[in-house]
């Protein structure tokens, strides 16, 4: 029997109940009889029940997947989180003060409104209308900002990993934080790669910075933290978490990146249904979520080469290494950024910080959880369908040949960087072909990557109290859009 008369108690049962009302709501025909499956299911072998458990649970576990990350999370910080710094962070992340420019916060392109990543395919920094949505305009950069939601969790930051802790801990500093030039190794006397991370976008000129003030990134910085020590508001909190704030010392940078940082521990989103199950309530994934997830780990499929969750992954869906996978080139009309290639079309990714060509088109393998709330994927939004972006996997050049990127603004539509060389330095390991699923098995994997990985707390909908109505230096805080118009996928 595939299906039970009685839904079984727990999630599952509810959640099926919203799918099947959402279903109806979009004018998709349901089954009229709940007991009956939409796709037919066709295999021989119980691959509903107990065996399936069993299966997944003994996978799973080989996987190191224990539905406990989240909960460890203050163990491997070593202290609880400083709640009056989280919140002083909580405002400067939304607060334009952070801009030379006074239009832009680390919000304008990690939106609360897209569960922290970027509201476009491509980051509008410095020069933008305020909106945070669909409707964002200005500049161009270069990429897609990921979101920051479970980053204290990863051992190196960024689409190529160029921000990385040497002993592979971003909680582990022992070994030394390596970013770019010119900030090198400098910052490596910080808790946590976060910390560091955090000097960096203001000091980018098209970013935060904008082109007009003159000076290196310490004089920006040093700027940057001129104007915040002016107000009030933000002098009061920070002298209720530094002493020497309190005692009257000026703020220095390296307050304002722990505070940004200290908001960024509270956004850790990693009890999805994965984990329920994992923890041991096998209701909490429905089989076919269960039959994707070991397609997940298992050839043909074998999304866990690069996806993977032992060890320093932290359960987090990347090795944190850099793959050529030819995710196609667009490249924006109107932008600040430059763009590689003859055509100045293209992203040579990981080589633009390694300087060597063979890492010419990589870039990080992307962590997977929480990836349903994306408005677009891979580093350059290329994709706006989730099915799209996981189908380009399983066959890169198809998928190639396939694309003519008609969910894309216009402005990112009009310019489109070469297939060939890409597909010529795409990496053996991409180059093995992922296997053709059949329709039922690429529905049953894109469940799992879409539903099971995805921790409802980091739906847009549960972030929107973390805005602010006002913020400390009285600019205006960004137009959130919500709600926004998600293109027909599927
Ligand atoms: C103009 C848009 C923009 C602004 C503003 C911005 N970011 Fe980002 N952020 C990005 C982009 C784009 C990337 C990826 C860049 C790359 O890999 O080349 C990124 C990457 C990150 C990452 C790494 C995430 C990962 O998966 O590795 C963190 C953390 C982060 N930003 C935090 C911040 C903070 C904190 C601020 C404010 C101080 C901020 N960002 C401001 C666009 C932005
Ligand atoms: C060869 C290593 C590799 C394998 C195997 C692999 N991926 Fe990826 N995946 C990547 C890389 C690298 C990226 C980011 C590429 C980019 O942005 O240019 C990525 C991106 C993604 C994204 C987009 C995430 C985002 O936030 O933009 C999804 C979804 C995804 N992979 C799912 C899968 C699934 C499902 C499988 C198995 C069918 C799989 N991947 C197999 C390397 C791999």
């Amino acid at each position: 029997m595939l299906h039970k008369l009685v839904p079984p108690f727990g999630t599952s049962a509810s959640r099926g109940a919203t799918l099947a009302l959402a279903l109806a709501a979009a004018g998709i025909g349901v089954a009229a009889c709940a007991d009956q499956p939409t796709v037919p299911i066709t295999r021989t072998e119980d691959t509903s029940g107990l065996a399936l458990d069993v299966e997944f649970q003994l996978q799973l576990s080989l996987m190191g997947v224990d539905g406990r990350i989240e909960e460890r999370f203050a163990e491997m910080l070593g202290r609880d989180i400083d709640q009056d710094l989280a919140e002083t962070g909580r405002l400067l992340f939304f607060d334009p003060i952070l801009s030379m420019t006074q239009d832009n916060s680390c919000s304008g392109c990690h939106g609360p409104n897209v569960s922290f990543n970027d509201a476009k395919s491509i980051s509008v920094g410095v020069g933008n209308n305020g909106v945070v949505g669909p409707n964002r305009t200005g500049p161009f950069n270069l990429r897609r900002a990921p979101t920051i939601i479970n980053a204290a969790f990863y051992p190196n930051l960024m689409w190529d990993g160029r921000f990385a802790s040497e002993s592979l801990d971003g909680f582990d500093n022992s070994a030394g934080f390596r970013l770019p030039q010119p900030e090198g190794n400098s910052l490596s006397d910080l808790d946590h790669l976060l910390m560091a991370q955090a000097f960096t976008p203001v000091a980018d000129r098209i970013e935060m910075t904008g082109f007009d003030f003159k000076g290196d990134n310490d004089q920006i910085r040093a700027e940057i933290t001129r104007r915040v020590d002016e107000v009030d508001e933000y002098r009061t909190r920070f002298a209720t978490s530094f002493p020497e704030v309190a005692a009257g010392a000026p703020l220095d940078y390296e307050h304002i990146a722990r505070a940004l940082a200290e908001f960024e521990f509270t956004l850790i989103r990693a009890d999805a249904p994965l984990d329920q199950y994992a923890r041991g309530d096998t209701a909490a994934m429905s089989p076919a979520e269960k039959r994707g997830g070991l397609l997940f780990f298992r050839d043909p499929a074998a999304c866990f080469e690069c996806h993977i969750t032992l060890g320093y992954a932290n359960q987090m869906f990347s090795d944190f290494e850099s793959h050529a996978i030819g995710v196609p080139q667009i490249a924006p009309v109107n932008t600040n950024a430059i763009y590689d290639g003859p055509g100045q079309d293209e992203d040579f990714g990981r080589e633009r910080s390694t300087g060597d060509s063979g890492d010419r088109y990589k870039f990080r393998s992307t962590p997977l959880r929480n990836v349903a709330y994306q408005p677009a994927f891979m580093h350059n939004g290329a994709f706006v369908c989730l099915d799209n972006a996981i189908r380009h996997h399983l066959e890169m050049e198809r998928s190639l040949a396939e694309f003519t990127g008609e969910h894309l603004e216009f402005g990112l539509r009009a310019k489109r960087g070469p297939d060939r060389p890409m597909i010529q330095g795409a990496h053996e390991i991409s180059r093995i072909p992922r296997g053709t699923l059949n329709i039922s098995d690429f529905a049953d994997l894109l469940a799992f990557v879409e539903v099971s990985l995805a921790d409802p707390e980091a739906h847009p909908d549960a972030l929107r109290h973390l805005i602010p109505s006002t913020v400390p230096s009285g600019l205006p805080v960004h137009d959130f859009q919500y709600g926004s118009t998600a293109p027909e996928c599927r």
